[in-house]
């Protein structure tokens, strides 16, 4: 991840942003998929991207700039002394990591990465889900894996429902 500027037309000013750059020449696709998806999704607990740079090499995702980080490392920094996240920021926290993924389940896109370490916080301390790259575009109606037993299932990364019914997404 680099930080970088950007502005819309020459007359604004600059403003900061993230930019992904293609690691690997053949994951191309991987980043013009993930760059797809995003470009389909607007929410202010999402992450949005700002454009995808095709021309010249390697290929970038433009990314609105969240300036706190990603969540996991928040939160190991914020666990004790003063520092410590009140009970009100964490609810705030959780609130926001629940409007953006129940805007992905109301769009029909299933995440299929959501971790603390995906989920960043912006100037104000709200928090957006972001890295879309295993994310797509489905429904219950599409392929499912229902389980014999649970020892079959991720117990400790599904979602009650998903086990309720034993049954998950690939
Ligand atoms: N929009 C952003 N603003 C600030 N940092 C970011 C942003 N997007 C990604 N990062 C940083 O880059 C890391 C990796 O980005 P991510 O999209 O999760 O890629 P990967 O597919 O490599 O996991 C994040 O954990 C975070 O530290
Ligand atoms: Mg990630």
């Amino acid at each position: 991840m680099a930080l970088g500027e950007y502005r819309r037309d020459k007359d604004e000013s600059p403003m900061q942003v993230a930019i992904k750059v293609l690691k690997k020449e053949d994951a191309r696709l991987q980043l013009l998929e993930e760059a797809c998806v995003m470009a389909q999704v607007d929410h202010p607990n999402l992450v949005r991207s700002l454009g995808v740079c095709t021309t010249g090499r390697p290929m970038m995702l433009v990314l609105e700039f969240a300036a706190h980080g990603p969540l996991n490392d928040f939160l190991k920094e914020h666990s004790t002394g003063l520092a410590k996240m009140s009970p009100e920021m964490q609810m705030q926290a959780s609130m926001d990591v629940l409007e953006g993924m129940a805007y992905l389940e109301a769009v029909g896109l299933i995440h299929r990465d959501l971790a603390a370490r995906n989920v960043l916080l912006d100037h104000e301390y709200r928090c957006k889900v972001s890295d879309f790259g295993l994310a797509k575009f489905g429904s219950d109606d599409d392929t499912y894996y229902v389980a014999e037993n649970l020892d079959a299932l991720p117990v400790r990364w599904l979602a009650p429902e998903a086990l309720e019914h034993q049954k998950c997404g690939s």
